[in-house]
């Protein structure tokens, strides 16, 4: 009986193919989606979506209602160098990804970045999502390719998210609390300015759209709220209890602490209005921090 019953509940659940399902991002979302949809979830070990022939295969096998893709070649300063192997993860396989979807009749939900933006606009002004984009980077130009591409799903969601840091994956609120293990002192950054923005809002702003629906489109998808990768260190410190201290330092600074790192945005402000309008209100960062800590420093 009670599998019978069980059956009949997955019966009803909508499919979603889920690529990049180990990933930061990935993983949480996979566990969170697997109670209430049927989710396949595929990883660079099972799945290269570089590869069209296996993806359209893997999207014929599944017959998903959504197809959701947290893949992605994240790493902005190895982009740099390798733009080539970035342009064909980030940007070519959105094709195949697409194509995929309306092949199967599926909704796309993929997800980018505050990185398609130049970011050089006054810190007073936010972007909207009709705004024109022009990257400044590899990563940046290769996501926004991906936009494109994705865009020929018919039926898309694309999620421009940013700083993003979760339980599952290496982030930058990790290393500034590994890095004040042993420094009394830290520089950071104070003169770029976005929205730190946990894998947990995401996931709920990505459950959201999968239950409402809303027009399709783009959405700015991060935490509310703003600040600097100086000031989001301090708040860290806070919150965890920490003593060290952060200097506030130039992006032209760290550059030439670091000449090979990538050029970033000084303005990835990301206005969430439109989000807002279709009823979905993410959480303001500092709280999602607070949440976040409570889990990682147990
Ligand atoms: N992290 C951020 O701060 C940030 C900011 C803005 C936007 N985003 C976007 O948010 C999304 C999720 O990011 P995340 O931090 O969760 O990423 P992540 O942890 O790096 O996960 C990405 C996954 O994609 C896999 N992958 C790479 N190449 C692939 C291929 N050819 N075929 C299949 N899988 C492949 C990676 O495998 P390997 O690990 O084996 O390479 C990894 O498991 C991405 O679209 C990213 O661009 C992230």
């Amino acid at each position: 009986m009670l599998d019978i019953s069980s059956n009949k509940i997955k019966d009803n659940m909508k499919k979603v193919f889920l690529i990049g399902a180990d990933g930061m991002l990935g993983g949480e979302l996979k566990e969170r989606l697997e109670k209430n949809y049927e989710v396949v979830g595929t990883t660079i070990e099972t799945l290269d979506i570089c590869d069209k022939s296996a993806v359209l295969a893997k999207a014929k096998e599944i017959k998903p209602y959504f197809i959701i893709n947290c893949a992605a070649f994240t790493n902005v300063d190895a982009c740099e160098v390798k733009e080539d192997l970035a342009l064909a993860v980030n940007g070519t396989a959105l094709e195949n990804i697409a194509e995929a979807a309306k092949q199967e009749n599926a909704t796309l939900i993929h997800i980018s970045t505050d990185y398609v933006f130049a970011g050089n606009k006054p810190i007073n002004e936010i972007y909207t999502e009709d705004m024109e984009p022009n990257p400044v980077s590899a990563y940046g130009r290769t996501k926004l390719v991906g936009e494109q591409n994705a865009k020929k799903a018919g039926k898309y969601y694309i999620l421009r998210t940013a700083w993003l840091y979760g339980l599952g994956g290496k982030n930058f609120v990790k290393t500034m609390l590994k890095l004040s293990e042993n420094h009394d002192e830290i520089s950071v950054v104070d003169d770029q300015h976005g929205s730190p923005t946990s894998t947990t809002t995401l996931c709920e702003i990505i459950e959201k759209i999968m239950e409402k629906e809303p027009e399709y489109g783009i959405y700015h998808s991060t935490n509310e709220g703003f600040t600097t990768w100086c000031k989001f260190t301090k708040k860290i410190f806070e919150y965890a209890n920490i003593k060290t201290n952060v200097k506030a330092i130039t992006s032209e600074e760290y550059k030439e602490m670091y000449p090979a790192s990538s050029d970033r945005p000084k303005n990835s402000q990301l206005s969430k209005d439109k989000l807002k309008s279709v009823g979905i209100i993410p959480a303001n960062w500092e709280d999602a921090l607070k949440e976040y800590l409570k889990e990682e420093l147990k």
